[in-house]
């Protein structure tokens, strides 16, 4: 009995989370992350107490296939997993990346609806057949496969029962069961997993997932009735990361089990003081900001503004509390640091808020904490971690060096830029419709490039007219994404700053493209 099994078998209330972010997050436009993100949002999963972490497609590109191999290598207590299309080669290369983990598994998958089936053209037996071989190939290979029939809230139910009963026989020990489109409803999404569970031949004696998208907002509450109906695996993402409205959040689902145990009765292991941490990190890394009131991890979340709700609060949390901030890693002081403040106090600030950083790292936050010190009355929590969130790559080709904008009522604005390249620098001025636009076109005119800006938006990181504005921008080229992001009290600072970032790391892909080591070779969407 493989690891995830033999932990469901023990206990029966127990759900596995099983965590997409680095496979169907990265799917989704303008998400990709680079080879160390990866790394890194796999190692804090990992240590979150996720079960199963899907770390990528190993036959989408040399890229993909170096970071499921080296999360597997480097994983401690989580099963890492890899997704293959039905086809023995992607198995292979599947398999080939996630061997080094200690706890294995192979995910394949193949669209069962109708709509589906038309795509590879195949009947409904050649598709069986199919699937018999392909399953029964992951199982000679590995001891622990999961199996999806794709699009399976839309799959002609005998169908579907014929498909995971032969899916079962040849090998599989989860059955995963996807709302690809964000189909389905709560009474339906129970009802389907206890019919498979009651009908299907071998049913009991297999985990069954569910992996729900967000198309009509009920990715939660399907993915909560699934495990009512006996589901004992949910696929999830951090903030909900995916293609169109996303998947299910893995901090809802993991909180709403938490907070309403009295009527949804089922266990994780998720050490829910690291969701906030984490949550900061992917949405930095993959350049989607979360919406404010996104629940649990907004910025509202916790935020109380109306007298009478601010009130209650003040006379007791539980008024308009349903769960403490601490328990999703809020921290509950908001005042942290003034410019006194040292380095070791800055590194046991940094530390209570997730972030282990020394050495080099900790010296350039301290030294912009400074320079922000100096500038900013009050330092908040919230401040420090922009810092963070901003930090640029050691092997950054372009540097801000130099800005001074000229904008205000007469036209034309105008910007005096100077960019390090490689080292050297080079000075421009440029105009532009406003500070911002001056300021981008100093850039273009200095670094060659016809990417398209997709993404421009400024966020006030706390309140007063001397908070520190965060900026996210995307930009696109031929096909290639890359997002930046920056904070500085100066909008038109912290603007440049995170278009350089995302020009950085457009560089890199360029390069790895050209190298032809992250090319997307295949899309998951092409099933077999
Ligand atoms: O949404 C989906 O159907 C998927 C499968 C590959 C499991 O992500
Ligand atoms: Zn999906």
């Amino acid at each position: 009995m493989n690891p995830d099994t033999a932990a469901v078998a023990r206990e029966p209330e127990r759900v596995l989370i099983f965590d997409t972010t680095l496979r169907d997050g990265e799917q989704s436009p303008g998400a990709t992350m680079s080879h160390a993100e990866k790394l890194e949002i796999a190692e804090l999963l990992d240590e979150m107490g996720v079960d199963i972490i899907e770390a990528g497609f190993p036959i989408a590109s040399e890229g993909d296939f170096a970071a499921v191999s080296e999360i597997a290598k480097r994983s401690k207590t989580a099963t890492i997993c890899g997704l293959a299309r039905a086809n023995l080669k992607d198995i292979d290369r599947c398999w080939e990346a996630v061997k080094h983990a200690g706890s294995p598994r192979i995910h394949t998958f193949i669209g069962t609806s109708p709509l589906h089936r038309a795509i590879p053209n195949l009947t409904q037996d050649e598709m069986a057949d199919r699937i018999h071989e392909t399953v029964t190939h992951a199982r000679n290979l590995c001891d622990n496969v999961q199996w999806s029939p794709m699009d399976a809230t839309r799959t002609e139910w005998d169908y579907l029962k014929r498909t995971v009963e032969i899916a079962i026989k040849a090998g599989a020990t989860t059955i995963n069961i996807p709302d690809t489109v964000g189909y389905t409803a709560p009474v339906e999404s129970a009802d389907l997993i206890r019919r498979l569970i009651a009908e299907v031949e071998g049913g009991e004696d297999v985990i069954f997932a569910t992996h729900c998208h967000n198309d009509l907002g009920m990715a939660t509450a399907n993915s909560l009735a699934a495990v009512e109906g006996g589901a004992r695996q949910i696929e999830c993402t951090i903030n909900g990361l995916g293609e169109r409205a996303g998947n299910t959040a893995l901090e809802e689902v993991v909180m709403a089990m938490k907070v309403r145990g009295d009527i949804i009765p089922y266990s994780t292991r998720i050490d829910t003081k690291k969701i906030m941490h984490i949550s900061r990190r992917v949405a930095t890394v993959a350049g989607f900001p979360v919406q404010f009131n996104k629940a649990i991890v907004g910025k509202n979340a916790f935020a109380h503004e109306s007298g009478i709700h601010q009130d209650g609060m003040l006379k007791n949390a539980e008024t308009f509390e349903i769960m403490r901030p601490e328990d999703v890693g809020l921290s509950q002081t908001s005042l942290v640091m003034g410019k006194h403040s040292g380095r070791a106090a800055l590194r046991a600030k940094l530390k209570e808020m997730g972030h282990d950083v020394e050495g080099n790292q900790l010296q350039d936050i301290f030294v912009r904490f400074k320079a922000l010190a100096d500038r900013k009355k009050e330092v908040y929590d919230e401040d420090i971690e922009a810092l963070v969130q901003a930090q640029g790559a050691a092997e950054d080709a372009l540097e801000l060096k130099f800005l001074r904008v000229i904008c205000g009522t007469e036209a034309p604005q105008s910007a005096d830029l100077t960019l390090t390249i490689d080292g050297v620098d080079k000075q421009v001025t440029a105009q532009g419709d406003g500070p911002v636009d001056a300021t981008f076109n100093a850039i273009k005119a200095l670094v060659d490039h016809s990417a398209r800006l997709q993404l421009y938006q400024v966020h006030a990181v706390t309140e007063g007219t001397d908070a520190q504005a965060t900026v996210t921008v995307r930009l696109e080229e031929a096909g290639r994404l890359a997002s930046g992001q920056s904070a500085d009290t100066d909008t038109v600072v912290a603007s440049a700053r995170a278009y350089i970032a995302a020009l950085n790391r457009l560089l890199v892909k360029r390069r790895t493209t050209a190298e032809g080591s992250d090319t997307r070779a295949v899309s998951y969407k092409d099933t077999v």
